[in-house]
């Protein structure tokens, strides 16, 4: 395996910030809850956050899709949930990366249900080719191929979560 650099560590920092001005801008008034998912969002989440001009709850969930081969069947399982009353409060969820769309068209009509004043999207990266389920996403960092990528948070069976650039994983070439 190889890593190509995609997106470097100076593009994300600029681009976090611009992100983090226009949801300062687009969210004047009302309690804002940040909702990090983890893992792959956690080092976007603390860029984002700090880039956010404004008070901001913090919080976490952790969803798990049952294998990568049935995400597509809309399996998706609660591994850590939130405890706090969403009511009545804007929800910007904080995503890594947006692939078929299974895992935020879950996740999002189950925290409609909490009666929240509003819910939007935030993810760093996107990768519309790969797009089953239809998702409204009000704020992305980078389209990108359909290429399999890590760092800044994402990972490949747990791995290269640290690096400071999104890299390509390559298939070494024989
Ligand atoms: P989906 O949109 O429900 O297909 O799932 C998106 C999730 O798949 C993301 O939160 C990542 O955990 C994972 N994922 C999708 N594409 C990649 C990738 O290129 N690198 C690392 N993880 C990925
Ligand atoms: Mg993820």
């Amino acid at each position: 395996m190889s890593l190509r650099i995609l997106i470097s560590e100076d593009q994300i920092t600029n681009r976090v910030r611009e992100i983090g001005e226009q949801i300062t801008v687009d969210y004047p008034d009302g309690t804002l809850y940040l909702i990090c998912i983890l893992k792959g969002a956690c080092f976007f989440l603390a860029d984002l956050a700090r880039a956010i001009k404004r008070d901001a709850f913090i919080d976490f969930m952790a969803i798990s899709s049952y294998g990568a081969e049935k995400t597509s069947s809309g399996e998706v399982r609660i591994i850590k949930d939130i405890d706090i009353s969403l009511e009545g409060a804007d929800i910007l969820i904080v995503e890594d990366i947006i692939d078929s769309g299974v895992t935020l068209t879950y996740l999002t009509n189950l925290l409609r249900q909490r009666r929240p004043r509003s819910i939007r999207i935030a993810t760093l990266l996107d990768k519309p080719e790969r797009r089953k389920s239809h998702v409204d996403v009000a704020y992305v960092g980078f389209k990108i191929p359909d290429e399999f990528v890590v760092g800044y948070g994402l990972d490949f069976a747990e791995r290269y979560r640290n690096l400071r650039d999104v890299c390509v994983l390559d298939p070494d070439v024989a």
